[in-house]
């Protein structure tokens, strides 16, 4: 069912389960900034502790071990490891940690899949402009370097950027995660080309100075809901569905995996918008120069994050500022018949992974395809015995498992977000997505098994060696 060398696999992201935020040297991140102001998360929650997987990773990997995973996807802090964000100061002591963390996997035989920057900037870069200053390319470059030099022998899968998307507009136009800009017009697609170019810079490096001898694979992992026509039989509806594709997925997937560069139909639908309401200035979406780093080619596998589906409805979005929603121009909506999990955005829709897939498989070339995050979540009172979440997970390994057989789409692995339950960004840790339970109450921060985490693992021990 499912091909020889399967990645099972967990994800979470330094920031959200690290803790000890200024241990041993490390350096602030914009995530340390904004948590810290008032009314930015969840009864102003923080990750100073978070799982403090810092001092208590053993637990963690007491928890990988009893899942019996093959792989873990873990993201690095960059300011743990380059406290200013430069390779001018290195903290010896965050990269004893993440070697400890790496070399403990592989005794375990996991395999690790390492991120280098999940949403969590060094604040000393965001001072000097951050992710809005051409020049963070370069620096992102010399940090990437500096990982596959120190940890590249080791690990193997490498992913640059996760979710470039969701930094742009939730960071710097809806201003609800870091650093909280909201900033209309040009800012996230702004950040967007600096973020393919950062991309791009550290995959050349990565292709040139590494490949031969460390033999792994560099991918960005992009996030994209399954979209489809409210009304399949009105034409605006199917052209808004594939307008809104074209920018969530095509945004970042068209440049690396098309055509260098974004795709027309984006560019049109900015420009009309602006247009529309009257903007005069540079184009809001930046173009590629000849100084930049070729963006084509620039992924060895394509790594998508899912969570769930929209219907798309054309038009009808009287948004009158200039943002990469009223660019879009269509409203999204969660078709009342499907079922939410746990947070409201979370309808869970498991033929729209199918879907997605074979979507990648028909627009992006064919790529072979990690899915660096898929996951369902509990709110409110806590339920060990999560029934419902089991029959979700269910439901779309099927789903994934017919996307490889019957589809023909080169799935190379799952990973469940999230090893355990964590900071979830602006939900601070009311939205839970474990595959075990954190108590948060607890001092010891001790982690309990969900059903659905020995449920995975079944479904890990069935599968494991059978390909
Ligand atoms: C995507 C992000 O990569 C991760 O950090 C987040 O916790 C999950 N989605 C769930 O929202």
């Amino acid at each position: 069912m499912f091909p020889p060398g399967f990645a099972w696999g967990a994800s979470t992201s330094a920031y959200q389960i690290e803790g000890g935020w200024q241990a041993d040297g490390k350096g602030p991140s914009i995530w340390d900034t904004f948590s810290h102001e008032k009314g930015k998360v969840f009864e102003d929650q923080n990750g100073d502790v978070a799982c403090n997987s810092y001092e208590l990773w053993e637990k963690d990997l007491e928890c990988i071990q009893q899942l019996g995973l093959t792989h873990y996807r873990l993201s690095f802090s960059w300011a743990r490891l380059l406290p200013d964000g430069t390779t001018r100061t290195i903290n010896q002591k965050g990269v004893q940690y993440y070697n400890r963390v790496i070399d403990d996997l592989l005794a375990c035989n996991v395999s690790p899949m390492v991120t280098l920057y999940h949403y969590d900037l060094p604040q000393a870069l965001e001072d000097l402009g951050g992710w809005k200053s051409p020049g963070i390319a370069t620096l992102f470059d010399s940090y990437a370097k500096f990982c596959f030099q120190t940890f590249g022998d080791r690990v193997k899968l490498w992913i640059t950027i996760n979710e470039p998307l969701v930094c742009a507009t939730l960071g710097y136009e809806d201003g609800i995660h870091a650093p909280g800009l909201e900033e209309r017009g040009i800012a996230a697609y702004l950040v967007g080309h600096n973020m393919l170019r950062a991309h791009a810079m550290a995959w050349h490096s990565y292709d040139s100075d590494y490949r031969a001898t460390q033999k792994g694979a560099v991918s960005l992992a992009l996030n994209s809901d399954w979209l489809e026509p409210l009304n399949p039989d009105c034409i605006e509806d199917v052209a808004a569905t594939e307008r809104d594709l074209i920018f969530t997925l095509g945004w970042f997937a068209w440049p690396v995996f098309v055509t260098g560069d974004y795709p027309e139909m984006m560019r049109a639908a900015i420009e009309h918008r602006s247009k529309k309401l009257g903007y005069i200035g540079p184009p809001r979406l930046p173009s590629f120069s000849k100084d930049d780093p070729t963006i084509l080619g620039t992924a060895d596998f394509f790594a998508l994050n899912y969570y769930t589906s929209q219907k798309v409805k054309a038009g009808g979005d009287d948004e009158q500022t200039l943002c990469m929603k009223s660019d879009q121009d269509a409203e999204e909506l969660i078709d009342p018949s499907w079922p939410i999990c746990g947070v409201s955005w979370l309808a869970v829709v498991p033929y729209g992974l199918r879907k997605l897939l074979k979507y990648i498989k028909d627009t992006f070339n064919d790529p072979t395809v990690y899915i660096t995050e898929n996951g369902f979540s509990q709110m409110g009172p806590l339920q060990l015995e999560d029934v419902q979440r089991c029959e979700f997970f269910n439901s779309t390994i099927l789903e994934v498992a017919k996307a490889i057989q019957e589809d023909g789409v080169k799935v190379r692995g799952y990973f469940v977000w999230s090893l355990m339950d964590n900071f979830e960004w602006s939900f601070g840790f009311s939205v839970r997505f474990g595959l075990f339970n954190v108590d948060f109450s607890d001092a010891k921060l001790s982690r309990t098994i969900y059903q659905l985490g020995q449920e995975y693992a079944k479904i890990i021990s069935e599968h494991r060696n059978s390909g």
